[in-house]
């Protein structure tokens, strides 16, 4: 049977796309590192639109989590048409006072996991008569953000990874698309441990999750390469692409600033 899956689906924008895509009838399997917020949103998803919904809990950062969520799929004859991986998280601060080992768990999450599974997936992908892959990224992926040097890094990966596949892919029945929310009202400002003022500018320009995840979900089924939701966040990310880049990080760098 076909399943979509959801990483992060146990909160924010990944339980938003879990919603939207159970309200077009898609069976879900929801992955994420807390089994109790997966069960309550997996019930959930069951009363409002009565799908089927298996849920995982798995740290995506460890080495062999990509390999177990293949394995699961496997041996349960869960075959993924949508793989969403939305997992992810920031962390606020100057690279050298952050410590080391959280910054390279956030890449582990953050590209590593996305780029396993993606390569684990695409194979029976392939064989399907139509298949989806959405990588989360983010505005943050269109310009350096200092404060946020290794996230921002981290989604410019997923962005030109993302790009690369889509073209790869494009005479295939496997369609790729890159989904770049810019603020949104998710738990992310918490997780990446962002001061008052911040939280302060980010609750004036937020958007949905379920307004992110809608537009998201609609870009996926149309086979959009990149889709990045809100017209203030795709004028910034289009202007930050031929502004001068010394401009454009002056501007992060003053919204990102420690004090
Ligand atoms: N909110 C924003 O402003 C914003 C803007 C641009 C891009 N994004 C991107 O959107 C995606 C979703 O973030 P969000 O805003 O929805 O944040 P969120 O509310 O903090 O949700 C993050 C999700 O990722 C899961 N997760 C975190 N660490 C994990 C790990 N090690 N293994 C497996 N799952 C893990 C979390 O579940 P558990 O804690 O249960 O593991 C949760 O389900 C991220 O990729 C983020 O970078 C967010």
């Amino acid at each position: 049977m076909h399943y979509a899956i959801v990483t992060g689906a146990s909160k924010g924008i990944g339980k938003a796309i879990a919603f939207e895509l159970a309200r077009r009838h898609h069976a879900l399997l929801l992955t994420a590192r807390s089994q109790e917020l997966l069960e309550d949103v997996s019930e959930k998803i069951r009363e409002q639109h009565g799908v089927d919904v298996i849920t995982f809990p798995l740290d995506l950062s460890e080495e062999q989590a990509p390999q177990k969520l293949f394995g699961l799929c496997r041996s349960r004859s869960i075959e993924a048409d949508v793989l969403v991986n939305n997992a992810g998280y920031g962390l606020w601060g100057a690279f050298d006072s952050l410590s080391l080992e959280e910054q390279v768990n956030m890449m582990r999450l953050n590209m590593e996991s996305v780029v396993k599974l993606t390569h684990l997936f695409i194979p029976e992908m392939k064989k399907t008569e139509k298949a989806y892959i959405l990588n989360v990224a983010s505005t943050a992926g269109y310009q350096a953000v200092p404060n946020l040097a290794v996230y921002s890094a981290a989604k410019a990966f997923i962005i030109n990874f993302t790009r690369g596949l889509h073209h790869e892919l494009s005479r295939t029945s496997v369609s790729v698309s890159c989904l770049s929310p810019g603020t949104t009202a998710t738990e992310f400002v918490d997780r990446a441990r962002m001061n008052d003022r911040i939280r302060k500018m980010a609750d004036r320009v937020a958007m949905t999750p379920e307004a992110v995840a809608r537009i998201a979900v609609n870009g996926m089924f149309r086979g959009r390469m990149e889709i990045i939701p809100g017209a203030s966040n795709l004028l910034s990310a289009k202007l930050a692409a031929i502004a001068p880049k010394r401009l454009v990080e002056s501007i992060t760098a003053a919204i990102y600033k420690m004090q």
